[in-house]
């Protein structure tokens, strides 16, 4: 396989393509372990989901169980969920609240800071035996922006938030709008899509498949009226096709003004209840006190659609949404969903803004299925054996509105550029297009 002939891009002729074995392959499947999920930094929680000291939740991260914990120190640690004895997973349960981990093999049981305490018959073993050396080990890099925590298997990544790039400041205007700080609410949904996991990346980043997809939930929410009008915009802001930003290193979003039915955290829509409609204008409210007109509008008054490579897409369209997908082969991926909410938010509000959620993403809501049942057709598709090419050029030509395809050729690039082994595609500055892999920086 000719990996440099994966993408056939032209930049001034308009042509952007893909090979269908970028979803296929199998080889290019282990490339991606090897270059991308043992290189990037991914996603693994947020810090709301282990409040108290001992709780934990078990995870899987590019194949590896892991499970994370906060010990009895108060200090998050993550571990490999292997007995560092015979291998056995010592964390066997999805999340709960415990001070020892004891493997069921051998019993062999540690504390919840890692540390080996106890050995079934300690006197059978010799002088080389070394209790104190033999804790659970843990993954070479873990830290957080804000509370979204990251896992990298690389010892040598770059740091976070240099990684994070220009989505940093994206997370900052989500997040801003809770300063009362954010918890993932209880309750996840869990479920597998039989296609790549670039299927599920690339329907994070993109707009153009919403009016066609997702017409009932259209449907649903105009049946229910229009909102608050939003604000005219209190600066230059893109029309209402919004903008297909590159955020460096494969990160992507799309921008747009809020529709009325798209609803973030701080701007009514009769789906979020009569009742609650004091609380969100308050809340909008004290963000134009702190951060001014112009940021609050951004805040309040656009949605944003974004994935931090590779695998992780945070949006705020139907409330905040966290969503990660984990590989497994090349057709088939793992999928978590979980919401966040502003810690301050009242139940009845919260109630709301779950149903909404459920209603738009949930497994049996009105749009995310849609979007299940797009990526598994995608994938049959590819089995066909003529066309060889996905397209990927909209909006090339041009300052790239929502609904073009910026972000996604950005994504395309930075995978590319991993593939052959380079850490970065080159950037471009003065390119409306954003970055390419000409030539790139050797790992
Ligand atoms: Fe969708």
């Amino acid at each position: 396989m000719n990996l440099k002939k994966l993408i056939d891009e032209d930049r001034f002729g308009g042509v952007f393509r893909v090979h269908r074995s970028a979803f296929t392959s199998a080889e290019i499947a282990a490339l991606e372990q090897a270059h991308i999920f043992q290189r990037c930094w991914l996603y693994l929680g947020h810090e709301s989901e282990l409040p108290n000291a001992g709780d934990f939740r078990r995870r899987t991260v590019a194949g590896q169980p892991l499970f994370w914990v906060r010990g009895s120190d108060a200090q998050m640690r993550v571990f490999y969920n292997s007995c560092t004895h015979w291998g056995a997973n010592v964390c066997r349960v999805d999340e709960g609240n415990a001070e020892l981990f004891q493997c069921f093999y051998h019993a062999w049981t540690f504390n919840n800071q890692g540390d080996l305490v106890s050995v079934p018959d300690e006197a059978a073993y010799g002088e080389g035996f070394h209790k104190e050396a033999m804790g659970l080990t843990s993954p070479p890099r873990v830290d957080n922006y804000r509370g979204l925590y990251f896992v990298s298997f690389n010892r040598d990544v770059e740091d976070l938030i240099s990684y994070l790039g220009n989505a940093k400041e994206y997370i900052d205007l989500i997040l801003d709008q809770a300063e009362e700080g954010w918890r993932v609410v209880p309750g996840t949904q869990k479920y597998s899509v039989r296609a790549n996991w670039k299927m599920f990346s690339l329907n994070s980043l993109d707009s153009y498949h919403v009016r066609p997809l997702h017409s009932t939930f259209f449907k649903y929410t105009e049946s229910l009226g229009s909102g608050d009008p939003p604000p005219l915009p209190p600066i230059d802001f893109p029309g209402a096709q919004g903008r297909s930003l590159s955020l460096r290193n494969g990160h992507g979003i799309d921008i747009f003004p809020s529709l009325a039915r798209a609803r973030p955290i701080a701007h009514w829509h009769p789906i979020l209840g009569e009742e609650s409609k004091e609380e969100i204008r308050k809340r909008r409210a004290g963000l134009v006190e702190k951060f001014g007109e112009e940021r609050a509008y951004l805040m309040c008054n656009t949605n944003r659609l974004m994935l931090i490579y590779p695998n992780f897409a945070l949006h705020d369209i139907a409330g905040v949404s966290l969503r990660y997908f984990e590989p497994v082969g090349q057709e088939y991926m793992e999928v978590t969903v979980q919401t966040l909410a502003p810690r301050g938010e009242s139940a009845g509000l919260l109630n709301r803004r779950l149903e909404n959620f459920l209603s738009f993403l949930g497994p049996g809501g009105f749009a995310h299925p849609d979007d299940i049942e797009a990526m598994e057709s995608a994938q049959i598709g590819f089995r066909a054996g003529g066309p060889e090419w996905i397209d990927a050029s909209r909006g090339m030509h041009r300052e790239a509105t929502a609904l073009d395809e910026l972000h996604v050729r950005a994504f395309w690039r930075q995978w590319h550029a991993n593939i052959l082994g380079y850490a970065k595609a080159e950037r471009h500055h003065d390119a409306l297009d954003g970055e390419r892999i000409s030539e790139g920086t050797k790992r």
